[in-house]
């Protein structure tokens, strides 16, 4: 299989690393890339082997899977330049435009295009994306196998109907902002109490990555975690009441409610 990147900024540049390391590797070889200026593209080469292509039409001919990493608002600069070559070849359409609707992309690159929607997030430049993915009635069983076999190469896949993608965005792709600011404000409480910044950082990420490990492999309530951690008459259950004292729920669902209302309006 060949695959076309158009766009190799921070989000294509994660996948293009993903696709050629690790397990069920790509062919360098099979992967051709265009950017406006290609020099994150002429990187990319020199780091990972990819073809650089000087014009569309090269990068895109002969390609199985056109994956468009341009930001949302230059897809429609780009589609003139690529959708005869798409009319006539039919590869899969990857987007990863957030906010774009695959009945958008329908408008850009003709309605019988089998077009996908990804919605990674940005912990793919470590191999722990979530990605979201979705496809329009013309993809097949084997062009949604397509799509997760790529983005598995960065983290996790989850199929998700279309108008869910906004609250996925929040869940997925806006929270790992909120994830980072809970990391700090537990290091800075370490601070307080005596801990050097590097070591209380270090010391309050793995603890949450090993409590998310927890909650994804113990197949227990998040709360019956909770309750055993917390011993009768204990010192984690006075924490516990304060974070709830504070609002930490409800602060953090009104986070998410606040990204689906702005992701509505855009
Ligand atoms: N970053 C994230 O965490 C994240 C998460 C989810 C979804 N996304 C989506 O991923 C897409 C890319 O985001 P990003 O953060 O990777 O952006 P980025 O780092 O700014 O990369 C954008 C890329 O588009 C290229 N480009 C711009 N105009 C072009 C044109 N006319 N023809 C060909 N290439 C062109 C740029 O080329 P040069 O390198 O030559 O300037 C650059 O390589 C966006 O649609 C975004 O919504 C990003």
């Amino acid at each position: 299989m060949k695959y076309c990147f158009i766009g190799t900024g921070n989000m294509a540049g994660a996948i293009i690393r993903g696709m050629v390391s690790g397990k069920n590797t790509v062919s360098p070889k099979d992967i051709f890339a265009i950017s406006k200026t290609n020099i994150s593209a002429k990187k990319l080469a020199d780091e990972c082997g990819i073809n650089i292509c000087e014009n569309y039409n090269d990068a895109v001919s002969g390609c199985d899977v056109v994956i468009l990493g341009v930001k949302p608002h230059i897809l429609a600069e780009v589609a003139p330049f690529i959708k005869d070559i798409i009319l006539k070849e039919k590869p899969l359409v990857i987007s990863l435009a957030a906010g774009k609707t695959t009945e958008y992309l329908e408008n850009l690159f003709g309605e019988e295009t089998k077009i996908a929607r990804v919605m990674p997030n940005i912990n793919a430049v470590v191999g722990s994306s979530v990605s979201g993915i979705c496809g329009n009635k013309n993809t097949t069983k084997e062009d949604i196998e397509t799509v997760k076999e790529i983005f598995k190469t960065i983290g996790s896949v989850t199929e998700i109907a279309e108008d869910k993608f906004g609250v996925f965005s929040a869940i997925a792709g806006a929270s790992p902002a909120f994830a980072y600011i809970y990391i700090d404000s537990l290091a800075r409480a370490g601070v307080k109490h005596g801990l050097t910044k590097s070591q209380a950082l270090e010391i309050a990420a793995n603890s949450v990555l090993g409590s998310a490990k927890m909650v994804i492999e113990s197949d227990e309530h998040p709360w019956a975690l909770v309750d055993r951690v917390c011993s009768p008459g204990g010192t984690t259950i006075e924490g516990v009441s304060s974070l709830l004292k504070d609002s930490f729920e409800s602060s953090i669902i009104s986070a998410v409610d606040a990204v689906i209302e702005k992701d509505n309006r855009i």
